[in-house]
């Protein structure tokens, strides 16, 4: 069990708290709960204080020759990135912020470019059927829990000339924000499992459980391809049925959300009744 029921989070809270395994809980209104991650290298596990993004120190053990799924992890982010060029908010200890190497075996011809689907499908599979947290997918890779935001993934593809390239794919989680913990604006849109559950996570029970998780569906994917996600993706969707507006850096769209395809792209008609294969931008 890695969140316990906690009443109320401030400096009300009694001195001693037990999650639902009898386990002690720590406070949160002293200081953040770091991670407990440290001399994990043996296992490739890589645990940093404060990084610019995770998804460059990735690149950075990459280029030392860091074997597959390697990982780094780090309590807070300067210069986190997201989807479109955006940065990503990363304040330290509350989140996070994780970035994955993935040297996939490119000789079975498997169409990596879903991969930040797969990512996100298995996510949101692992809230809902670990957590009981009914998160869900929009296209193509925004986690949303009572239609805000609470992670989301980027992933980029690395292509090396004469040597087989690598994908750094990169996972931000709010974890433990309270709504004081985001700034203005983004408090509207953005939302942690704290706020929306009431409970506490214990982070790094959270982070080894989720590692495990997304090397077993990247070991799958690897080998089978994106077919299993595609169902998956689906069946997590917020997005599928919906009416929606495409916003691109060419302008925008208004459609219906009809079908997610082999390849991820987002089947979307138009008002006209055409229907576009769309693998760029976002729903707004
Ligand atoms: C998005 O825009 O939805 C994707 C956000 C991805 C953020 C994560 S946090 C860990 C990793 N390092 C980064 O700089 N970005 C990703």
């Amino acid at each position: 069990m890695v969140g316990g029921r906690v009443k109320k989070i401030g400096k009300t809270l009694p001195k001693e708290l037990i999650d639902n395994s009898g386990k002690q809980l720590e406070r949160l209104d002293t200081k953040p709960a770091l991670l407990d991650l440290k001399n994990l290298e043996s296992k490739n596990i890589y645990y940093f204080g404060t990084v610019d993004s995770t998804n460059l120190i990735i690149r950075r053990l990459a280029a030392e020759g860091a074997p597959n799924f390697s990982t780094a992890v780090a309590e807070e982010q300067q210069e986190g990135r997201g989807r479109l060029g955006r940065s990503w908010f990363s304040p330290r200890g509350t989140g996070l912020w994780f970035s994955m190497l993935l040297r996939p075996d490119i000789s079975n011809r498997i169409d990596i470019t879903p991969v930040t689907l797969v990512t996100a499908a298995v996510l949101a599979n692992y809230f809902r059927e670990v957590h009981n947290l009914p998160v869900l997918v929009k296209w193509p890779n925004d986690l949303l829990l009572s239609g805000k935001k609470i992670g989301g993934t980027l992933t980029e593809i690395i292509g090396i000339p004469d040597r087989p390239g690598y994908l750094v794919t990169g996972i931000g989680l709010n974890i433990n924000q309270q709504e004081i913990d985001f700034p203005g604006e983004l408090r509207l849109r953005a939302t942690s499992l704290a706020l929306e559950s009431g409970n506490f996570y214990n982070r790094t029970e959270l982070f080894l459980a989720i590692k495990e998780t997304l090397e077993k569906a990247y070991r799958l994917f690897f080998s089978e391809g994106f077919p299993p996600f595609q169902k998956l993706w689906k069946k997590h969707s917020s997005t599928l049925g919906q009416d929606v507006t495409l916003s691109w850096t060419g302008g925008t769209m208004r459609g219906k959300a009809l079908d997610l395809s082999k390849h991820g792209e987002l089947l979307l008609q138009d008002e006209q009744g055409k229907i576009h294969t769309v693998n760029y931008g976002e729903l707004i």
